[in-house]
């Protein structure tokens, strides 16, 4: 071991709340999931066909609690076992971030525990360390969420670069929008996943939008209005509406966007290393899609499972341990930050 730092495990209590989703585990050095509670709101809101910001922060106060009670209790420690918490302090829903940013707050208030804010994109990148243990960085990554399309270079832990984001509608949301319009429902990317297979995706011609001036940007509005024309000019003419068809068209010119700028950006950048990350990451279509281009480049494709694509708080455990380790601990000053940018504290 001549010349290696023995460091000691660090264990991190990490709290999620950004959206729709309360939830809180324990993580051991960055990389191994002692538990991960997540307490869905999605039955709720389905009701009103998307998050109603309102009743999301009202659902994370009577959850939050036993959330995190519940994370320490299935890993087996105690507060006193922990040595850091890290939380979610944007970007999200202010009412939602401000609930899981006012628990760590007191937890580590009263007890001392070092509190760590975590960037919500950063611990979507971070979920890919948690089942490749053999992942570092450099590598450039895709996250595409319900709030976020974003190219990243990961320089380093916590160092980014973003290659491009999206101009106007993220993936996830374009995925939601145009569930909606085709009867699908809340929330949308799981049922467009499962109803394409029964569709033709070239049944329809839809636009990939190019941003002029950037090769690495995305624009989504451009494709959900096009869907809603589509839909349209059908009703206008009588003809029926083949739902499967719709969304498995839809889905492919998404998975084509998504797949050219990366793999522009993964040529460009030298890199032989991919991750994806973000709720849309866990769409069977779009895994399968970067799985064959990458085999064919020789680049690695790393992905999470499907629940550590979609938001938990073990990947804000990633997260946080790798600010902590570097000494980027909050004060007790920390606040949401609704809009927070990917690489700023
Ligand atoms: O990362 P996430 O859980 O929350 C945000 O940070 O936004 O992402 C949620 C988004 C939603 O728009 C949802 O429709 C989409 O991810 N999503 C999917 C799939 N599962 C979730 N989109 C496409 N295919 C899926 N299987
Ligand atoms: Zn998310």
């Amino acid at each position: 071991m001549a010349g290696k730092k023995i460091m000691a495990d660090k264990l991190i209590l990490a709290v999620e709340s950004s959206c729709d989703e309360t939830a809180a585990a324990v993580v051991k050095n960055g990389r191994e999931v002692l538990s991960n509670i997540i307490s869905s709101q999605i039955d709720l809101h389905t009701l009103y066909g998307g998050v109603v910001p309102e009743i999301a922060s009202r659902k994370h106060t009577e959850q939050i609690n036993q959330v995190i009670e519940e994370a320490l209790k299935t890993a087996n420690v105690t507060l006193k076992d922990i040595d850091a918490i890290a939380v979610t302090y944007g970007p999200g829903l202010v009412g939602a971030l401000l609930v899981g940013v006012s628990a760590a707050k007191a937890i580590s208030f009263a007890t001392k525990i070092p509190l760590v804010g975590v960037h919500h994109i950063e611990g979507h990148i971070c979920a890919n360390f948690i089942e490749n243990k053999d992942l570092e960085p450099p590598f450039i990554c895709l996250v595409a969420s319900g709030g976020h399309s974003h190219l990243v270079k990961v320089l380093d832990y916590g160092k980014y670069e973003i290659l491009g984001r999206t101009r106007d509608d993220a993936a996830g949301e374009a995925f939601d929008k145009v569930a909606r319009a085709i009867g699908l429902g809340y929330p949308g990317g799981p049922k467009i996943d499962k109803v394409s297979y029964e569709g033709n995706p070239e049944a329809i011609s839809f636009p990939r939008a190019k941003v002029e001036g950037s090769v690495y940007d995305f624009s989504f509005s451009g494709l959900k209005s096009a869907v809603l024309n589509y839909l349209n000019q059908c009703e206008m003419k009588g003809i029926p509406v083949v739902q499967a068809d719709v969304a498995a068209s839809f889905q492919k010119a998404v998975v084509d966007v998504l797949v050219d700028h990366s793999m522009t950006a993964i040529r460009e950048s030298g890199m032989k290393k991919f991750a994806i990350a973000g709720g849309v990451a866990s769409n069977s279509h779009l895994r399968k899609a970067f799985e064959e281009t990458c085999a064919k480049e020789g680049i690695s494709f790393y992905r999470p499972s499907p629940i550590l694509c979609t938001d938990n708080a073990a990947m804000i455990g990633a997260a946080g341990y790798y600010e902590f380790i570097q000494g980027n601990v909050s004060g007790y000053d920390l606040n949401a930050v609704p809009n927070l940018r990917l690489g700023e504290r």
